[in-house]
This record gives structure tokens, sequence and C-alpha cells, in this order.
């Protein structure tokens, strides 16, 4: 239910971008959210922009469109407007989320990154998905992709973890000249659980950097961050369940960050994931 109020909360607070999963199992959540906004009047269907991903176990390219009509039937929405391959690694098809041997060990599944992106394509064909893209890939990842023999659409994102202590910039330089948009998850530093994230790495809104830049605002440390994303192009997917701060990280439209600060910020960089993804 917090999902459900969270999402018609942050439509009131003007935001349109919604990143969901199927994985996040709350996509039957924000698809309430979004048609009760539409029911009301606030919003209509085509100024949502609605992300959905492909998960690991669903590789194989007869697996993809009936994953994403699966995801869709969850919605009730007719179409997303993005769909992503959200991890490059496939698991072993099947019911488990996360499969697993007798020893705890995940059970990969060997698939070609290539076919499933054709049947990404066929999707965007159908018109069940408006735009295709990807997460988590390295250049050499989003390379097979954009080299592959007869490429119909090219990936039109990435979603990787991207904020000031982990700023990518060669991904962001190559995806910038391949036409590829950045989304940058954790843009905020993360929740910082543990049973998921580096927390070894210290908390992002903690920096002094970010506070300092933000007292001159009047912004907070979180405030400053999205804004230093957004200013080089990162699109930022913030999350929070907070009424308050899910409309804090909405009032950043009303001030820029000089070109000092921004070097300041880019200067805060570690090359440390919060997120590793060890699996
Ligand atoms: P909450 O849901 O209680 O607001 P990220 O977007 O990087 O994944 O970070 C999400 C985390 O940051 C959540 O734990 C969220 O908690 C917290 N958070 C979201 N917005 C803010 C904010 N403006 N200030 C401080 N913490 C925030």
């Amino acid at each position: 239910g917090s999902c459900l109020e969270s999402v018609k909360i942050a439509i009131d607070a003007g935001y349109r971008h919604i990143d969901g999963a199927f994985v996040y199992y709350n996509e039957h959540e924000v698809g309430q959210a979004i048609r009760e906004k539409i029911a009301e009047g606030r919003i209509k269907r085509e100024d949502i922009f609605y992300c959905g991903k492909l998960w690991n176990t669903c590789h194989p390219p007869e697996l993809v469109r009936p994953t994403l009509e699966k995801t869709l039937k969850i919605l009730q929405l007719d179409y997303v407007d993005l769909y992503i391959i959200e991890l490059p690694m496939a698991f072993k098809p099947g019911d488990a989320i996360y499969p697993k041997d007798e020893n705890g060990k995940i059970i990969y599944h060997e698939t070609d990154l290539c076919a499933t992106w054709e049947a990404m394509e066929a999707c965007k064909d159908a018109g069940l998905a408006k735009s295709i893209g990807v997460s988590n890939f390295n250049r050499r990842q989003l390379e097979m992709i954009l080299n592959k023999p007869g490429l119909k659409y090219k990936p039109v994102s990435n979603q990787v973890e991207c904020h000031p202590y982990f700023t990518q910039p060669k991904l962001l330089e190559f995806c910038r000249q391949h036409d590829i948009v950045i989304v940058g998850y954790s843009p905020l530093g993360t929740s910082r659980d543990e049973t998921w994230v580096n927390v070894s790495s210290p908390p992002l809104l903690k920096d002094p950097v970010l506070n300092a830049i933000g007292k001159k605002y009047n912004k907070t440390a979180a405030q400053v961050a999205l804004r230093f994303s957004i200013q080089r192009g990162v699109v930022v997917i913030p999350k929070s369940f907070n009424p308050q701060r899910i409309k804090e990280n909405f009032q950043i439209f009303d001030f820029s960050l000089t070109e000092k600060e921004m070097k300041e910020i880019e200067a805060l960089n570690k090359n440390v994931r919060y997120v590793e993804l060890l699996m």
C-alpha cells in the first residue's frame, strides 16, 4: 500500500517518470496509482513515462514478449514507455527469481544478449514498448548490441548507478557519443540496506561539500546531488516513501549550480559502487 500512496503523491508533486520492475513486486500498485490519477483527470496516460524491466530469468528470446505482457497485465496498461534489460547476465528460467543450486550458488543460463535484444526490438514493433534500453551494461556489452549485424533499434538508455561518489565519467562520455541517455539509479546514495548495499562507502548525503553548497542555495544535500546529476545530463530516479522527501526531491528546478560547484562535486567521485551486484 505504501507504493500506491507514494506514486500518487509523486504524480501530484509533478513527477512523470516512474521507474519500475516486475521484481519490485509492486507494479500492481504503480498501475493502480496511474489509473486513479488518470480517472481523477489530473494526468493523461501519455503524460506518464513508465519504465519496466526484463528480469534475468527471462532472457531467452521466446520469454521476452510474454514477460512484458505479464507486466502490462499487472499494471493494467497497454504499453510501457520504456522496457529495459535489467542486467546483462541471465539466470535459469523458471519461477525462482534467484535460482540456486544445492550449494546456494546462483544458476546462470547461457543466452545470447543480441538475441534477447532482437526480442526487445519485436516488443517495440508490436507497440508494447515505446522505447527499449538496457541497464547495468558496461561499454563492452553496449558495443555488442550497437555492433550487432542488422540492428534495428539501438538502446535509447542505459540505467546504471550514478551519483557524486560514482560519477561514471567514461561510460557517460561513451553513451553521449552514441546518443544513449544515462539514467542514474541510487542518485541519493541508496537506502544503505546492508543486504544489497556496500555500506563501507560513506553516506553520500552527509558529504560536507554537498551540504555546504546546499546551504548557499537553501537546499538540502539531496537536492544538490540531484541537481548535479540533471545538470550533467544524467536522468535521476530518486526513491522515497516519505511525502515530504518526495516533494523535496522535485524542488530542484529553481536553482542551478555554477561551473565551479559542478567541478567541486565531480571531484567527490570515489569510483566505488554502493550497489555491487555481487551475484
Ligand atoms: P525514504 O524512503 O525514507 O525517504 P536512492 O534514491 O539513492 O536509492 O536513495 C533512497 C534512500 O534515500 C531511501 O532510503 C530514502 O528514504 C532516502 N531519501 C530519499 N529522499 C531523501 C531526501 N531528500 N533526504 C534524505 N534521504 C532521502
